[in-house]
């Protein structure tokens, strides 16, 4: 079974608490935040106050992916928010240990993202400190996009490396263009956490998507 996490920039912001709760109904066990700054990533999307209000009305496990050029600026503002798990991009320019350690203190799980252009061994140095690592298959910045298959590999070897460092625990999450056809591609090679954007929220039936997603 996988671990479905929707992302909410492709469900409807006027209806954003009904469309958290279809999803957790039918089964994510996770809710895909992304954030974006317009400069890390080319599109802003939305930020800590709209995570405060949905958390409040929906408590759920808040998955905060920044995509921002200076996250560890941005992490306490996200945790008092009410994020469960912060992830942040290596490419991004704040110091990683600082940021996890950051993350860690607030009483949050931490992850790091990589883009589809850096390797997968670069996060090795850390996946002993992360409690999931989120390996893009498309470049971050818009929901919509097609999967790039490349992130297949790259997850073989990420749950590799964790298998070999004792944690075969540790959450993969893919993310970009992930539906019926690319999921199970992800999952048989090594990824455990599923965010899927369009492929739910596009769907006549979201509920439907999310269980299928969740029965891989
Ligand atoms: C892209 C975001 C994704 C996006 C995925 O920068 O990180 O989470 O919402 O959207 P889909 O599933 O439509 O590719
Ligand atoms: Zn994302």
């Amino acid at each position: 079974m996988a671990i479905v996490a929707p992302s909410l920039l492709a469900a409807d912001f006027a209806h954003l608490a009904r469309d958290c709760r279809i999803c957790l109904d039918a089964g994510a066990k996770f809710l895909h935040f992304d954030v974006m700054d317009g400069h890390f990533v080319p599109n802003i999307s939305f930020g800590a106050p709209v995570l405060t209000s949905i958390a409040k009305a929906v408590p759920a496990f808040y998955d905060v992916h920044l995509m921002l050029t200076d996250p560890l600026d941005y992490v306490p503002m996200f945790l008092k928010a009410g994020a469960s798990m912060i992830t942040f991009h290596l490419e991004a320019n704040s110091p990683v240990d600082k940021t996890i350690e950051a993350i860690h203190a607030g009483g949050a799980q931490a992850g790091i993202v990589i883009k589809p252009a850096t390797p997968a061994e670069d996060v090795f140095p850390w996946l002993d400190k992360v409690e999931m690592v989120l390996v893009m298959s498309v470049e971050p910045g818009f929901g919509g996009q097609k999967f790039q298959s490349g992130a297949l590999d790259k997850l073989s070897a990420l749950r590799a490396q964790a298998v070999k460092i004792g944690r075969p625990e540790l959450l993969l999450e893919v993310d970009g263009g992930i539906d019926r056809t690319t999921a199970p591609l992800c999952v048989n090679a090594g990824a455990s956490v599923l965010v899927a954007g369009s492929a739910v929220f596009g769907a006549a039936d979201p509920a439907a998507e999310v269980d299928f997603l969740r029965s891989l």
